[in-house]
């Protein structure tokens, strides 16, 4: 292979050259519809990624929003292993916003860029070309004389034209940029059109050895992890992802695809990641539970299906030997057999005992509410799995200062209308209750609760799925609400669907009475 950037060296251990999985689920990702999340998920992201063992985390876009500030200020309060990356425009309010936020970081990163395509360069920024050059060098001197650490992004690079992106990277090089991201960004570039692009600007840009190559890839296309691949052919060492492939429009590359390509195929390709991906499928879970978005059952790597062999010849050539049909297995992602965890005998001690073996720390109220749950749980259910736990404990901790709280709910359901619900709830601390009617069991539920916290907020997605198999698995319902342009997502898990949809919806207007606090504070009342 020609062309690689020299801020890359091989591993003594393994030789490999190293790849840097730079992770923007929290920006790219989160900027997509439906996608938003509050300050206390993206925590909980952020910490999965670096527990994954992901070099950058992309935290937010700092200007943007006080929310994004927030996220990108806390995060890089607490995460000490990974790069903390905040994104900005060229300009310098943008920059040093991005750098307030990311100062407290061990590590920090800032990422500038500005388009460089003709049709973006005319249109969108209606700038000349010479004048986006300027403006390249001074964000990028700006940015280096605040952090080491800077990476600028050639927005739309793969319709710029070649000869002018060498120019303004050898300026961005010159100027400090440790990083060149090379965006493919609306997904437009095919495999082997984007390793000629990368070779070209590495071999024709003088101090391309000053930086690591980068690639971005969105996924319009059906693409972007072939092209990701391709860059890396090509000759960058970093690429920018997210998990589930979540970002705008048709999505990003994907983290997972990108690790266990790498990995799987590594007699074809010589690289490595640092990725632990034994956690790609608990980060995949986190989000879909967190976004309400679910991955579809045959997306690769983390679908339901994606290690399920259904027809006969498989299975039969399954138990003949595993390597038959299965590329990897699906413990190398996580994917354990369920498991059973404990029973409704199990005390408090296994029960905690269990959490930590999950990964999950809670503090000393939080296991004891989580343990009530887990108490309720396993009288219903005759075995209670990790799975169970997980959606049991999300459905519990971080939940202590909601406004709103589920006491109990009785439905009358069934083809006789009309259908039923009565409601018992906890409003800032005084008991409420009420008995709605509605068109189905769902319906007269989500009626009691508008009837006891009246609110305009529109339902924009319902969605329910089994946590585990069998007729008395736990139903984890995703409520999404949209009030004002602003979108919250809530989950609820019980092995009663109504009483988990009841959750999910209390949850999600908890959310928003949150949002709405921090917006307008005079709009507090219901
Ligand atoms: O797709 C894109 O071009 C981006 C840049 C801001 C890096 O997300
Ligand atoms: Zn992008």
């Amino acid at each position: 292979m020609t062309g690689t950037s020299t801020a890359n060296t091989a591993s003594a251990k393994t030789g490999r050259e190293r790849i840097i999985i730079f992770d923007t689920t929290l920006r790219d990702g989160e900027q997509s519809p439906g996608c938003s999340m509050n300050l206390e998920e993206k925590l909980r992201v952020a910490h999965q990624l670096e527990s994954m063992g992901v070099d950058v985390i992309e935290a937010g876009f700092p200007i943007a929003s006080n929310g994004d500030f927030e996220a990108v200020n806390e995060i890089a309060k607490r995460v000490t292993t990974s790069i903390v990356c905040g994104l900005s425009r060229a300009g310098r309010k943008d920059i040093d916003r991005a750098w307030e936020a990311l100062k407290p970081a061990k590590r920090a990163r800032i990422h500038t860029f500005i388009s460089t395509s003709p049709l973006h360069m005319k249109f969108k920024l209606q700038m000349e070309p010479e004048a986006v050059h300027q403006a390249v060098i001074d964000s990028v001197t700006h940015a280096r004389n605040l952090c080491d650490d800077v990476e600028w992004s050639c927005e739309d690079g793969t319709r710029s034209e070649p000869e002018f992106l060498c120019r303004v990277i050898e300026s961005a090089i010159k100027a400090g940029a440790t990083t060149i991201n090379v965006p493919d960004t609306v997904g437009y570039t095919i495999p082997e059109e984007y390793t000629r692009l990368m070779r070209y600007l590495i071999e024709n840009v003088p101090n391309s050895d000053k930086a690591r190559f980068s690639a971005h890839c969105h996924n319009d296309l059906g693409l972007a992890v072939a092209n990701s691949l391709a860059a890396v052919m090509g000759g960058a060492r970093q690429v920018e992802c997210t998990i589930n492939g979540i970002g705008e429009r048709a999505g990003n590359a994907a983290l997972e695809e990108i690790v266990m390509a790498l990995r799987t195929r590594a007699d074809a390709m010589t690289f490595e990641t640092g990725i632990k991906t034994t956690e790609i499928t608990k980060a995949s879970r986190m989000l879909s539970g967190i976004t309400g978005f679910n991955v579809q059952p045959n997306k690769a790597i983390v679908g339901a299906n994606a290690f399920a062999h259904e027809s006969g010849i498989h299975q039969d050539g399954m138990l003949k030997h595993a390597g038959t049909y299965e590329i990897m297995t699906p413990e190398s992602v996580g994917l354990n057999r369920s498991t059973l965890v404990l029973g409704k005998h199990s005390g408090r001690h296994a029960f905690r005992k269990k959490l930590e073996e999950l990964g999950l720390q809670l503090g000393e109220n939080q296991v004891q509410d989580a343990f009530n749950r887990f108490k309720d749980l396993a009288d219903r259910k005759k075995e209670v799995f990790d799975e169970d736990l997980l959606a049991l404990v999300d459905d519990t901790v971080g939940r202590e200062n909601d406004r709103i709280r589920f006491v109990s709910l009785q439905v009358v359901a069934g083809s006789k209308g009309p259908q039923s619900a009565e409601l018992d709830l906890e409003i800032d601390g005084r008991p409420a209750s009420v008995k709605a009617t509605g068109n189905g069991p769902v319906d007269a539920t989500f009626n009691a609760i508008q009837a006891l916290y009246p609110h305009e907020a529109k339902l924009q997605l319902y969605q329910v799925h089994a946590v585990t198999e069998g007729t008395d698995a736990q139903a984890e319902v995703t409520v999404r609400l949209a009030e004002g342009g602003k979108t919250v997502n809530g989950q609820g898990a019980d092995a009663d669907t109504l009483v988990a949809s009841a959750r999910a919806y209390i949850h999600a207007l908890n959310k928003l009475l949150v949002k709405r606090e921090k917006t307008a504070p005079a709009a507090m009342s219901a």
